[in-house]
């Protein structure tokens, strides 16, 4: 890897275990889901001082609905809160945000909430910031290749490149850098499509605890690998993107 991939233009984060950072302090839940928001913010603005151009979380998953109500509830109240707490801290910092993720099934006044974090800062450059919200790494390519089909693209035409360009993501590069907090080792349906060649660190942090020391090491870690795309070297890797 040369040095100017040392730092990936493109982190995403399954920002996981919030719940077990409540339970640890004998506190509801919730509670973690809102230490979480912070982590995030901070998590953001520490991304953006490191040179990273796209950091894009999981907050919500379309298997996520299945928790108890209240949870839901919850979350999706959070979900409002969080955009009227910091969303002027946000455009003053100059972070893009978008949402990713079936919009259809979110109820309304959520739904109002997230897309006015999109709108107030769609002319931000400095870091952009794809929340993931009801999002399936599995919806994603269905959404994709449905959206295909109504374009009319034929069945011959349909290639890696042309299907990427209606997935969710289609905006930013394949995340470089893949990060799950909170000890367990899967991907829960993130970026299926995208992360194929992306480098994974398993953190046990639990996600509220996750600030600035803790993605340095993630970053150290990734400024290691290896990245050979298949290749043999990574040398030979650099050149062919480069050719
Ligand atoms: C991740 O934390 C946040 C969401 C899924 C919304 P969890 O709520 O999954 O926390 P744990 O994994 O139960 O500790
Ligand atoms: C993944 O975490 C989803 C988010 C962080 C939003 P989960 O806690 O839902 O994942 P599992 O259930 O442990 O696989
Ligand atoms: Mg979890």
């Amino acid at each position: 890897m040369d040095s100017a991939q040392r730092v990936p233009r493109h982190i995403a984060i399954v920002m996981d275990g919030n719940g077990r950072w409540a339970k640890k302090r004998f506190m509801p839940r919730f509670v973690g889901h809102k230490f979480g928001v912070d982590a995030l913010v901070g998590v953001v603005k520490a991304c953006a001082d490191r040179g990273v151009e796209y950091v894009t979380v999981f907050a919500f998953s379309s298997e996520n609905w299945k928790r108890p109500a209240e949870e839901v509830s919850g979350l999706m109240s959070l979900a409002i809160s969080t955009v009227s707490k910091h969303l002027t801290k946000m455009v003053g910092e100059g972070v893009r945000i978008r949402i990713v993720g079936d919009r259809s099934h979110v109820a309304p006044a959520v739904r109002a909430a997230l897309e006015r974090a999109e709108e107030s800062t769609r002319h931000n450059t400095r870091i952009n910031l794809s929340v993931a919200f009801n999002y399936g790494g599995r919806w994603d390519v269905v959404q994709a290749c449905q959206k295909a089909i109504a374009d009319g693209v034929a069945p011959e035409a349909l290639d890696e490149a042309t299907l990427s360009r209606y997935m969710a993501m289609s905006f930013a590069p394949d995340p470089d850098l893949f990060i799950r907090t909170g000890g367990e080792k899967r991907v829960s349906n993130f970026l299926l499509w995208q992360a194929a060649y992306s480098e994974f660190v398993f953190s046990d942090c639990l996600w509220p605890d996750f600030g600035e020391a803790e993605l340095d090491a993630a970053l150290a870690d990734y400024a290691r690998r290896d990245r050979r795309f298949g290749l043999v070297s990574s040398a030979d890797a650099a050149a062919l993107a480069k050719a």
